[in-house]
Protein backbone atom coordinates (compact mmCIF):
# COMPACT_ATOMS: atom_id res chain seq x y z
CA UNK A 1 0.00 0.00 0.00
CA UNK A 2 1.00 3.47 -0.47
CA UNK A 3 1.81 6.05 1.72
CA UNK A 4 0.12 8.95 -0.32
CA UNK A 5 -1.39 9.43 -3.61
CA UNK A 6 -2.42 12.56 -5.37
CA UNK A 7 -3.99 12.65 -8.43
CA UNK A 8 -5.57 14.90 -10.78
CA UNK A 9 -2.71 17.08 -10.97
CA UNK A 10 -1.22 19.95 -13.35
CA UNK A 11 2.52 19.71 -13.66
CA UNK A 12 4.59 22.77 -14.28
CA UNK A 13 5.86 21.59 -17.58
CA UNK A 14 1.98 21.27 -18.55
CA UNK A 15 0.87 17.83 -18.01
CA UNK A 16 -2.54 17.22 -16.41
CA UNK A 17 -4.52 14.75 -14.71
CA UNK A 18 -0.89 13.54 -13.28
CA UNK A 19 -1.13 11.00 -10.58
CA UNK A 20 2.24 10.93 -7.88
CA UNK A 21 2.44 8.01 -5.77
CA UNK A 22 4.83 7.96 -2.76
CA UNK A 23 6.38 5.62 -0.88
CA UNK A 24 8.28 6.00 2.28
CA UNK A 25 9.22 9.95 1.60
CA UNK A 26 9.96 9.34 -1.65
CA UNK A 27 8.57 9.63 -5.06
CA UNK A 28 7.26 6.22 -6.49
CA UNK A 29 5.92 6.77 -9.75
CA UNK A 30 4.45 9.94 -11.59
CA UNK A 31 1.61 8.97 -14.03
CA UNK A 32 -1.57 9.17 -15.50
CA UNK A 33 -4.33 6.88 -14.72
CA UNK A 34 -3.30 6.00 -11.25
CA UNK A 35 -6.23 6.58 -9.35
CA UNK A 36 -7.46 5.80 -5.63
CA UNK A 37 -9.97 2.49 -7.43
CA UNK A 38 -6.34 1.02 -8.80
CA UNK A 39 -4.06 2.06 -6.03
CA UNK A 40 -4.50 2.22 -2.64
CA UNK A 41 -2.80 4.12 -0.22
CA UNK A 42 -3.20 5.22 3.43
CA UNK A 43 -3.74 8.76 2.04
CA UNK A 44 -5.29 9.98 -1.35
CA UNK A 45 -5.48 13.80 -2.00
CA UNK A 46 -7.57 15.02 -5.16
CA UNK A 47 -5.98 18.34 -6.69
CA UNK A 48 -8.92 18.72 -8.62
CA UNK A 49 -6.61 20.11 -11.68
CA UNK A 50 -4.49 22.30 -9.76
CA UNK A 51 -0.75 23.00 -10.05
CA UNK A 52 1.17 20.25 -7.99
CA UNK A 53 4.91 21.89 -7.89
CA UNK A 54 8.45 20.96 -6.25
CA UNK A 55 8.65 23.76 -3.68
CA UNK A 56 10.26 26.53 -3.77
CA UNK A 57 13.99 27.37 -3.51
CA UNK A 58 15.33 30.61 -2.58
CA UNK A 59 19.29 30.37 -3.12
CA UNK A 60 19.89 34.01 -1.48
CA UNK A 61 18.58 35.48 1.90
CA UNK A 62 19.95 37.00 5.06
CA UNK A 63 18.37 35.06 7.57
CA UNK A 64 20.57 36.27 10.83
CA UNK A 65 18.95 39.84 10.15
CA UNK A 66 15.65 39.30 8.86
CA UNK A 67 12.37 40.15 11.11
CA UNK A 68 14.49 42.86 12.84
CA UNK A 69 12.91 45.32 11.22
CA UNK A 70 13.01 48.35 13.80
CA UNK A 71 16.29 46.76 16.04
CA UNK A 72 17.42 49.39 17.11
CA UNK A 73 15.68 51.86 14.68
CA UNK A 74 14.13 52.34 11.31
CA UNK A 75 16.15 52.83 8.64
CA UNK A 76 14.77 56.14 7.17
CA UNK A 77 16.02 56.54 4.09
CA UNK A 78 15.41 52.58 2.95
CA UNK A 79 19.23 52.87 0.91
CA UNK A 80 21.85 50.28 0.92
CA UNK A 81 24.16 52.44 2.90
CA UNK A 82 22.37 53.33 5.84
CA UNK A 83 20.76 49.99 5.79
CA UNK A 84 24.66 48.40 6.29
CA UNK A 85 25.28 51.26 8.92
CA UNK A 86 22.38 49.93 10.34
CA UNK A 87 23.11 46.54 10.88
CA UNK A 88 26.66 47.52 12.55
CA UNK A 89 24.40 49.35 15.21
CA UNK A 90 22.23 46.19 15.61
CA UNK A 91 25.25 43.71 15.99
CA UNK A 92 26.38 44.53 19.91
CA UNK A 93 22.51 44.21 20.93
CA UNK A 94 22.17 40.69 19.02
CA UNK A 95 21.84 37.96 21.51
CA UNK A 96 21.91 34.37 20.85
CA UNK A 97 18.29 33.48 21.62
CA UNK A 98 16.52 36.62 19.44
CA UNK A 99 18.72 35.45 16.27
CA UNK A 100 17.16 31.80 16.81
CA UNK A 101 13.57 32.84 17.77
CA UNK A 102 13.57 35.55 14.22
CA UNK A 103 14.97 32.80 11.85
CA UNK A 104 12.70 30.19 12.98
CA UNK A 105 9.54 32.47 13.04
CA UNK A 106 10.92 33.04 9.27
CA UNK A 107 10.94 29.77 8.85
CA UNK A 108 7.44 28.90 9.82
CA UNK A 109 6.73 31.35 7.03
CA UNK A 110 8.49 29.76 4.39
CA UNK A 111 7.14 26.52 5.33
CA UNK A 112 3.62 27.81 4.76
CA UNK A 113 4.59 29.44 1.66
CA UNK A 114 5.79 25.90 0.43
CA UNK A 115 9.57 27.68 0.92
CA UNK A 116 11.36 24.30 1.99
CA UNK A 117 14.99 25.16 1.06
CA UNK A 118 17.14 28.47 2.07
CA UNK A 119 20.36 29.32 0.91
CA UNK A 120 21.83 31.83 3.63
CA UNK A 121 24.45 34.03 4.03
CA UNK A 122 25.52 34.31 7.34
CA UNK A 123 27.89 37.76 8.48
CA UNK A 124 30.86 36.44 9.64
CA UNK A 125 32.54 39.71 10.88
CA UNK A 126 32.48 38.65 14.84
CA UNK A 127 35.11 36.70 15.55
CA UNK A 128 32.58 35.79 18.54
CA UNK A 129 30.95 33.65 15.87
CA UNK A 130 27.33 34.42 17.58
CA UNK A 131 25.50 34.98 14.00
CA UNK A 132 27.33 31.67 13.07
CA UNK A 133 26.34 29.20 16.40
CA UNK A 134 22.94 31.17 15.90
CA UNK A 135 22.27 29.70 12.34
CA UNK A 136 24.00 26.61 12.76
CA UNK A 137 21.61 25.34 15.51
CA UNK A 138 18.59 26.87 13.25
CA UNK A 139 19.88 24.39 10.31
CA UNK A 140 19.80 21.43 12.74
CA UNK A 141 16.50 22.46 14.32
CA UNK A 142 14.86 22.92 11.10
CA UNK A 143 16.51 20.00 8.97
CA UNK A 144 13.55 17.65 9.30
CA UNK A 145 11.43 20.57 7.25
CA UNK A 146 13.72 22.97 5.73
CA UNK A 147 17.25 22.47 3.78
CA UNK A 148 18.99 25.60 5.06
CA UNK A 149 22.17 25.73 3.26
CA UNK A 150 24.53 28.37 5.34
CA UNK A 151 26.87 31.04 3.02
CA UNK A 152 29.80 32.44 5.18
CA UNK A 153 29.54 35.90 4.45
CA UNK A 154 32.16 38.75 5.62
CA UNK A 155 29.67 41.65 5.62
CA UNK A 156 32.41 44.16 6.21
CA UNK A 157 34.75 42.89 3.72
CA UNK A 158 37.06 40.17 4.07
CA UNK A 159 40.31 42.14 3.72
CA UNK A 160 38.89 45.57 4.19
CA UNK A 161 38.21 43.98 8.04
CA UNK A 162 40.54 42.84 10.90
CA UNK A 163 40.82 39.49 11.03
CA UNK A 164 38.27 38.73 8.58
CA UNK A 165 40.07 36.10 6.49
CA UNK A 166 40.73 34.14 10.06
CA UNK A 167 36.89 34.86 10.87
CA UNK A 168 35.85 33.27 7.71
CA UNK A 169 38.01 30.38 7.98
CA UNK A 170 36.60 29.88 11.45
CA UNK A 171 33.17 29.97 10.10
CA UNK A 172 33.32 27.32 7.89
CA UNK A 173 35.72 25.15 10.72
CA UNK A 174 32.18 25.26 12.59
CA UNK A 175 30.27 23.96 9.86
CA UNK A 176 29.13 26.80 7.32
CA UNK A 177 28.76 25.25 3.77
CA UNK A 178 29.54 27.71 1.16
CA UNK A 179 32.34 29.97 1.15
CA UNK A 180 31.06 34.15 0.51
CA UNK A 181 32.97 36.88 -0.40
CA UNK A 182 31.49 40.85 -1.10
CA UNK A 183 34.65 42.33 -3.54
CA UNK A 184 32.48 45.45 -4.24
CA UNK A 185 33.39 46.47 -0.73
CA UNK A 186 36.75 45.69 -0.26
CA UNK A 187 38.47 49.22 0.06
CA UNK A 188 40.14 49.46 -3.85
CA UNK A 189 38.82 47.24 -7.42
CA UNK A 190 42.23 45.11 -6.40
CA UNK A 191 41.70 45.05 -3.04
CA UNK A 192 38.14 43.46 -4.43
CA UNK A 193 39.61 41.47 -6.97
CA UNK A 194 42.66 39.92 -4.70
CA UNK A 195 39.55 38.75 -2.42
CA UNK A 196 38.08 36.64 -4.88
CA UNK A 197 41.02 35.18 -5.91
CA UNK A 198 42.14 34.21 -1.82
CA UNK A 199 38.46 33.13 -1.60
CA UNK A 200 38.10 31.08 -4.84
CA UNK A 201 41.57 29.20 -3.80
CA UNK A 202 39.93 28.68 -0.37
CA UNK A 203 36.56 27.32 -1.60
CA UNK A 204 38.64 24.76 -4.30
CA UNK A 205 41.42 23.48 -0.90
CA UNK A 206 38.30 22.87 0.87
CA UNK A 207 35.50 21.55 -1.72
CA UNK A 208 33.26 23.70 -1.07
CA UNK A 209 30.58 26.04 -3.29
CA UNK A 210 30.79 29.50 -3.47
CA UNK A 211 28.48 32.17 -3.50
CA UNK A 212 29.77 36.11 -3.56
CA UNK A 213 27.82 39.38 -3.25
CA UNK A 214 29.17 40.68 -6.43
CA UNK A 215 29.18 43.95 -7.99
CA UNK A 216 26.16 45.36 -5.91
CA UNK A 217 26.30 48.71 -7.30
CA UNK A 218 25.47 50.94 -10.51
CA UNK A 219 29.44 51.32 -11.53
CA UNK A 220 29.54 50.54 -15.31
CA UNK A 221 33.24 49.63 -14.11
CA UNK A 222 33.31 47.21 -11.37
CA UNK A 223 34.99 44.13 -13.20
CA UNK A 224 34.79 41.69 -10.13
CA UNK A 225 32.04 39.27 -12.19
CA UNK A 226 35.30 39.09 -14.76
CA UNK A 227 37.66 37.83 -12.03
CA UNK A 228 34.77 35.43 -10.27
CA UNK A 229 34.71 33.99 -13.75
CA UNK A 230 38.23 33.70 -14.46
CA UNK A 231 38.84 32.05 -10.92
CA UNK A 232 36.37 29.67 -11.65
CA UNK A 233 37.98 28.58 -14.80
CA UNK A 234 41.22 28.54 -13.77
CA UNK A 235 40.79 26.43 -10.45
CA UNK A 236 38.10 24.07 -12.26
CA UNK A 237 35.52 25.83 -10.24
CA UNK A 238 32.94 24.54 -12.80
CA UNK A 239 29.10 24.33 -11.81
CA UNK A 240 30.03 25.25 -8.44
CA UNK A 241 30.43 29.26 -8.13
CA UNK A 242 27.95 31.68 -8.00
CA UNK A 243 27.61 35.42 -8.77
CA UNK A 244 24.86 37.11 -6.47
CA UNK A 245 23.27 40.53 -7.60
CA UNK A 246 25.64 41.28 -10.47
CA UNK A 247 23.78 44.70 -10.42
CA UNK A 248 26.64 46.74 -12.05
CA UNK A 249 25.89 44.39 -15.09
CA UNK A 250 22.88 46.43 -15.60
CA UNK A 251 25.24 49.65 -16.38
CA UNK A 252 28.16 48.05 -17.92
CA UNK A 253 28.95 48.52 -21.69
CA UNK A 254 27.26 46.46 -24.32
CA UNK A 255 30.42 45.42 -25.77
CA UNK A 256 32.07 44.73 -22.62
CA UNK A 257 28.94 42.71 -21.91
CA UNK A 258 28.88 40.16 -25.33
CA UNK A 259 32.56 39.59 -23.81
CA UNK A 260 32.18 38.47 -20.46
CA UNK A 261 29.20 36.94 -21.09
CA UNK A 262 30.82 34.00 -22.53
CA UNK A 263 33.43 33.89 -19.68
CA UNK A 264 30.71 33.61 -17.33
CA UNK A 265 29.41 30.83 -19.74
CA UNK A 266 32.86 28.86 -20.04
CA UNK A 267 32.53 28.77 -16.22
CA UNK A 268 29.42 27.63 -15.60
CA UNK A 269 28.50 30.13 -13.05
CA UNK A 270 25.49 30.09 -11.44
CA UNK A 271 23.74 33.62 -11.08
CA UNK A 272 21.25 35.08 -8.73
CA UNK A 273 19.29 38.27 -9.00
CA UNK A 274 17.26 39.60 -6.15
CA UNK A 275 14.74 41.87 -7.74
CA UNK A 276 12.69 43.37 -4.99
CA UNK A 277 16.34 44.84 -3.09
CA UNK A 278 17.54 45.60 -6.46
CA UNK A 279 14.86 47.28 -7.44
CA UNK A 280 14.91 49.14 -4.70
CA UNK A 281 17.91 50.04 -3.41
CA UNK A 282 19.89 50.64 -6.94
CA UNK A 283 19.78 53.83 -8.91
CA UNK A 284 19.74 55.68 -6.21
CA UNK A 285 22.18 58.35 -7.33
CA UNK A 286 19.93 58.65 -10.42
CA UNK A 287 17.87 61.60 -10.97
CA UNK A 288 15.80 60.35 -14.40
CA UNK A 289 16.03 58.91 -16.05
CA UNK A 290 16.65 55.89 -12.98
CA UNK A 291 18.17 52.81 -14.10
CA UNK A 292 16.08 49.48 -12.53
CA UNK A 293 19.48 48.36 -11.47
CA UNK A 294 18.77 44.52 -12.36
CA UNK A 295 21.10 42.23 -13.80
CA UNK A 296 20.48 41.02 -17.65
CA UNK A 297 18.36 38.22 -16.24
CA UNK A 298 17.29 37.25 -20.21
CA UNK A 299 20.32 37.44 -21.51
CA UNK A 300 22.65 35.62 -18.88
CA UNK A 301 19.88 32.58 -19.17
CA UNK A 302 20.16 33.24 -22.88
CA UNK A 303 23.88 32.17 -22.59
CA UNK A 304 23.25 29.25 -21.30
CA UNK A 305 23.75 29.74 -17.53
CA UNK A 306 21.51 28.94 -14.32
CA UNK A 307 19.85 31.96 -13.32
CA UNK A 308 17.49 32.10 -9.69
CA UNK A 309 15.58 35.19 -8.30
CA UNK A 310 16.13 35.39 -4.45
CA UNK A 311 14.17 36.85 -1.82
CA UNK A 312 17.63 38.63 0.14
CA UNK A 313 15.90 40.29 3.10
CA UNK A 314 12.57 40.30 5.00
CA UNK A 315 11.78 42.91 7.35
CA UNK A 316 15.24 43.89 7.87
CA UNK A 317 17.67 46.77 8.27
CA UNK A 318 17.63 46.86 4.40
CA UNK A 319 14.08 46.15 3.18
CA UNK A 320 11.42 46.96 5.26
CA UNK A 321 8.85 44.86 2.99
CA UNK A 322 8.94 40.74 2.51
CA UNK A 323 6.83 37.83 3.48
CA UNK A 324 9.24 35.13 1.87
CA UNK A 325 6.86 34.64 -0.44
CA UNK A 326 9.04 33.66 -3.50
CA UNK A 327 6.15 34.08 -6.18
CA UNK A 328 6.35 37.29 -5.16
CA UNK A 329 9.96 37.64 -5.69
CA UNK A 330 9.65 36.03 -9.11
CA UNK A 331 6.78 38.35 -9.89
CA UNK A 332 8.64 41.10 -9.47
CA UNK A 333 12.05 39.43 -11.61
CA UNK A 334 9.25 39.17 -14.45
CA UNK A 335 8.13 42.72 -14.47
CA UNK A 336 11.51 44.45 -13.88
CA UNK A 337 13.07 42.46 -16.93
CA UNK A 338 10.55 42.88 -18.87
CA UNK A 339 9.89 38.62 -18.99
CA UNK A 340 6.43 38.79 -20.49
CA UNK A 341 6.82 36.07 -23.33
CA UNK A 342 5.11 33.19 -22.48
CA UNK A 343 8.72 31.28 -22.11
CA UNK A 344 10.00 33.62 -19.83
CA UNK A 345 6.92 33.64 -17.49
CA UNK A 346 7.73 29.52 -17.53
CA UNK A 347 11.56 30.68 -16.41
CA UNK A 348 10.47 33.24 -14.06
CA UNK A 349 8.61 30.26 -12.13
CA UNK A 350 12.07 27.94 -12.95
CA UNK A 351 13.44 30.69 -11.40
CA UNK A 352 12.29 29.96 -8.00
CA UNK A 353 11.45 26.47 -8.04
CA UNK A 354 14.01 24.03 -9.88
CA UNK A 355 16.77 26.74 -11.09
CA UNK A 356 18.10 27.92 -7.33
CA UNK A 357 17.28 23.95 -6.45
CA UNK A 358 20.95 23.24 -9.20
CA UNK A 359 22.34 25.84 -7.78
CA UNK A 360 22.10 24.61 -4.28
CA UNK A 361 23.30 21.40 -5.65
CA UNK A 362 20.30 19.91 -3.91
CA UNK A 363 20.26 15.73 -3.75
CA UNK A 364 16.87 14.43 -4.97
CA UNK A 365 14.66 17.52 -5.83
CA UNK A 366 12.56 17.14 -8.69
CA UNK A 367 9.02 15.32 -9.17
CA UNK A 368 10.33 11.99 -10.96
CA UNK A 369 10.51 8.39 -9.82
CA UNK A 370 13.13 8.59 -6.47
CA UNK A 371 13.21 12.40 -5.88
CA UNK A 372 12.20 13.16 -2.68
CA UNK A 373 8.46 13.55 -1.82
CA UNK A 374 8.16 17.33 -1.48
CA UNK A 375 5.39 19.10 -3.21
CA UNK A 376 3.27 22.36 -3.31
CA UNK A 377 -0.32 22.18 -4.45
CA UNK A 378 -0.94 25.71 -5.56
CA UNK A 379 -4.31 26.97 -6.07
CA UNK A 380 -3.47 28.00 -9.74
CA UNK A 381 -4.06 26.11 -12.80
CA UNK A 382 -0.13 26.44 -14.09
CA UNK A 383 2.80 28.31 -13.75
CA UNK A 384 1.89 31.47 -15.38
CA UNK A 385 -0.93 31.64 -13.15
CA UNK A 386 0.52 30.46 -9.97
CA UNK A 387 2.74 34.13 -11.00
CA UNK A 388 -0.12 36.42 -11.56
CA UNK A 389 -1.94 35.45 -8.18
CA UNK A 390 1.11 34.86 -6.25
CA UNK A 391 -1.20 31.42 -5.76
CA UNK A 392 -2.54 30.25 -2.63
CA UNK A 393 -0.55 27.21 -0.94
CA UNK A 394 -2.94 24.80 -0.43
CA UNK A 395 -0.70 21.97 0.76
CA UNK A 396 2.74 21.72 1.34
CA UNK A 397 3.97 18.21 1.75
CA UNK A 398 7.63 16.99 2.99
CA UNK A 399 9.11 13.54 2.02
CA UNK A 400 5.73 12.54 1.79
CA UNK A 401 4.10 13.89 4.85
CA UNK A 402 1.73 17.21 5.08
CA UNK A 403 3.57 20.29 7.02
CA UNK A 404 1.09 23.22 5.83
CA UNK A 405 -1.76 23.74 4.34
CA UNK A 406 -4.01 27.20 3.75
CA UNK A 407 -7.69 27.32 3.04
CA UNK A 408 -8.30 28.10 -0.82
CA UNK A 409 -8.50 32.06 -1.61
CA UNK A 410 -12.63 32.45 -1.99
CA UNK A 411 -14.54 35.71 -1.98
CA UNK A 412 -18.26 35.55 -1.36
CA UNK A 413 -19.79 37.67 -3.29
CA UNK A 414 -23.23 39.40 -2.56
CA UNK A 415 -24.45 41.19 -5.43
CA UNK A 416 -27.86 41.71 -5.90
CA UNK A 417 -28.16 40.45 -9.69
CA UNK A 418 -25.22 37.96 -8.88
CA UNK A 419 -24.90 35.84 -5.78
CA UNK A 420 -21.74 34.29 -6.72
CA UNK A 421 -18.15 32.95 -5.31
CA UNK A 422 -15.27 34.06 -7.31
CA UNK A 423 -11.20 32.90 -6.75
CA UNK A 424 -9.77 34.61 -9.12
CA UNK A 425 -8.83 31.86 -11.40
CA UNK A 426 -9.12 32.42 -15.38
CA UNK A 427 -11.85 30.06 -16.43
CA UNK A 428 -10.23 29.64 -20.28
FE1 LIG B 1 22.40 39.69 -0.03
Amino acid sequence: MLDLLIHNATLPDGRTNISVAVQAGRITEVTTGLTPEVAAAREVVDAGGMLLSTPFVDAHFHMDATLSLGLPRLNQSGTLLEGIALWGELKPHLTFDALVDRALAYCDWAVANGLLAIRSHVDTSDPSMLAVEALLAVKKKVAPYIDLQLVAFPQDGVLRSKGGVDNLKKALSLGVDVVGGIPHFERTMADGAASVRLLCELAAEQGKLVDMHCDESDDPLSRHVETLAFEANRLGLHGRVTGSHLTSMHSMDNYYVSKLLPLMAEAQLSVVSNPLINITLQGRHDTYPKRRGMTRVPEIMAAGMTVAFGQDCCMDPWYSMGSGDMLEVASMGLHVAQMTSQSAMQQCFDAVTKNPARILHLPGYGLEAGCHADFVLLQARNPIEALRLKATRLMVWRRGALVAQTPARTATLTLPDRPTNTSFLHSN
